[in-house]
């Protein structure tokens, strides 16, 4: 089969779309024929070698993965022949990725694709989404009537924040960077969008807050969050989520900070079990299926433009160059 390999660690163009051995279902495991897999900002520091990793050699690259069971392996309990299913959370500890024709997973990382669902959109709403669930609900204890702010609306975690927050009944406030952003994020549902490259931010916020409140749960996608300007707009008992940025060390602001009562809160989703992940995988499902989740998709490329596709995502999420909104979906 044809997958994207990389044998050492490097920029996007050491990604090469070429020839392996098919992959073996093993125990507990299926064979899936890839139809679609979505880019993360992940993917780009693993090859990087930002984020170190013990990789098999040569490495396939890829967490995210829509496609359709082959066959399966010894020991499988639900999966048969023919099941449309997604995925996240592969390339990682020592398992290969998603960008190639086929996949050998573990049943426990694999949900189904409810009917009417395309696999692009199943593989742009994966690990976004599975991370917006987990920082919502299992950390953030989101309740209905809240108000939320997530930056970054159209991005990748910030649309599907932006859906599940209002699906669940909260006001949410989020930022863009184009009038075409703001819009978006106002079709996806945000109650107020702050346009952060044209308009007075805080001036913005000041205005939103006495209409909304303070707010009582901040979802922080920035590497670079403005502590200052966060702990200032926040409800007494508010809750903080930090989930980005391995290299920020940003000034805290003690004082504002524990005179609220405020809550700081970090996660990788990764670090979820898989039973914690299918949890949020299977609250997904209903809403990729009715439309209160629809994973935004900004570029379609051919699996084998996978260094494209890296580039591309570096530019986006690293470089803050805005040619993006939501995610990029390859197809085999
Ligand atoms: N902890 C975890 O489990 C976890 C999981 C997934 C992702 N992450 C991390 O979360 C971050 C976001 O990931 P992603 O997949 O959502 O990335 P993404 O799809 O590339 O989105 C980045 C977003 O940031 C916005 N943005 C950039 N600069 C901004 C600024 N100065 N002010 C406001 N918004 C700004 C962009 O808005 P515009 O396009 O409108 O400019 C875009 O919406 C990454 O650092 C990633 O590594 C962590």
């Amino acid at each position: 089969m044809k997958a994207a390999i990389i044998m050492t660690t490097g920029k996007p163009d050491i990604i090469h779309w070429n020839d392996v051995a098919n992959p073996i279902a093993g125990s507990g495991q299926v064979l899936v024929r890839t139809e679609a897999v979505a880019v993360n900002p992940i993917d780009t520091y693993i090859r990087a070698g930002i984020v170190k990793a013990v990789l098999p050699n040569p490495y396939i690259i890829g967490g995210d993965i829509a496609g359709v069971v082959e066959s399966v392996g010894p020991h499988t309990q639900y999966l048969k022949p023919g099941d449309r299913v997604w995925g996240s959370n592969q390339g990682l500890a020592g398992r290969q990725g998603t960008f190639a024709e086929l996949c050998a997973i573990d049943e426990q990382w694999l949900y189904p694709i409810p009917g009417g669902v395309s696999s692009e959109s199943a593989a742009a709403g994966a690990l976004v989404g599975i991370t917006a669930h987990l920082g919502l609900f299992l950390h953030g204890g989101l309740q209905a009537g809240e108000t939320v702010f997530v930056n970054g609306g159209t991005g990748g975690v910030g649309s599907a924040v932006l859906q599940l927050a209002r699906a669940a009944g909260a006001t949410v406030i989020t930022t863009a960077g184009s009038a075409e952003k703001v819009a978006a994020c106002q079709r996806l549902g945000a109650a107020h969008v702050i346009a952060y490259r044209t308009e007075d931010i805080d001036r913005r916020f000041a205005e939103i807050t006495a209409t909304t409140g303070p707010i009582q749960l901040w979802f922080e996608t920035l590497r670079t969050p403005s502590l200052d300007r966060c702990f200032s707009l926040m409800a007494p008992r508010g809750r903080v989520i930090f989930m980005a940025g391995r290299d920020a060390r940003p000034e805290f602001p003690v004082g504002p900070f524990y005179v609220k009562d405020l809550r700081a809160i970090g996660f990788a989703m990764f670090n979820a079990s898989s039973v914690e992940q299918r949890v949020a995988a299977m609250a997904l499902n209903p809403m990729l299926a009715d439309g209160r989740y629809k994973p935004l998709i900004g570029a379609r490329l051919p699996l084998s433009d996978a260094a494209k596709a890296h580039q591309l995502q570096e530019d986006k999420a690293l470089n803050s160059a805005g040619t993006l909104m939501g995610k990029i979906v390859l197809k085999p």
